[in-house]
């Protein structure tokens, strides 16, 4: 049934700076029980240190205190090139070398993202992925790429509505759940125009 509440929801979308950034990072990591290996603002700012970046976070009051608002979704992503010397980002540019072009283009890779559970289903990942799009047509980035497992089901429903194309499976023959899928989305002028969330954008200390 069409919605008309749903038409004017406005997403709040910051935009953090690397040191402030990881840290929100790090504190939204904690509220996702289903994933053991999270990442640290130490390991943020290493990875991000030196690359072009973008970290973002959507913001959305709690159900029971709406006068409370905090962090619920996040995406986080960065340059990748072929000149790339950290082994696994190195790593990474070899498994996709023949599926994406690097020489002349400039690539961005999703690295981490999620919504906290309470506040899935609700358009905030949407609206961070087409902020991201926004920032990466405007810093002049060709393509976005990211990579998921099997497994995944709800990011690999997700990425799907989102339009991103699958550009290489990598079957790992023990388990066909781990196995990985990389998937991608071109940069397009059109992209924009098919954009949905309204959504305010505030910059932290950039
Ligand atoms: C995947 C995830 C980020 C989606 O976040 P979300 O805020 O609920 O997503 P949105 O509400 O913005 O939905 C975006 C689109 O995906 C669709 N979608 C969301 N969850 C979906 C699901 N489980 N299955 C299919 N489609 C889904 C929505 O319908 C929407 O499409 P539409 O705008 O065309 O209607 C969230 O479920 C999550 O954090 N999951 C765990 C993260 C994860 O799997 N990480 C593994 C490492 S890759």
């Amino acid at each position: 049934m069409y919605n008309a509440t749903f038409q004017t929801l406005e997403y709040h979308i910051t935009h953090y700076d690397l040191e402030q950034g990881a840290l929100e990072i790090q504190y939204i990591e904690e509220y996702f029980g289903e994933f053991p290996r999270k990442k640290t603002a130490a390991e943020i700012v290493r990875r991000l240190t030196g690359r072009k970046h973008l970290i973002l976070l959507a913001n959305a009051p709690l159900p029971d205190d709406p006068g409370s608002v905090v962090p619920v979704s996040f995406k986080v992503a960065h340059e990748i090139t072929v000149h790339e010397s950290e082994p696994k980002l190195a790593d990474l540019v070899n498994r996709l070398r023949d599926f994406v072009q690097f020489n002349g283009r400039r690539v961005l890779y999703t690295w981490i993202g999620g919504t906290r559970r309470d506040w899935r289903g609700q358009g905030h990942f949407r609206a961070l992925t087409e902020q991201q799009e926004l920032w990466a047509i405007e810093q002049g980035f060709d393509e976005i790429v990211v990579k998921t497992k099997n497994k995944f089901y709800e990011m690999r429903g997700t990425l799907d509505h989102l339009r991103f194309e699958v550009v290489k499976y990598e079957r790992v023959q023990t388990d066909n759940t781990e196995s990985k899928v990389y998937l991608s989305k071109k940069l397009l002028p059109d992209i924009i125009r098919k954009h949905r969330s309204a959504k305010t954008v505030v910059q932290v200390a950039l």
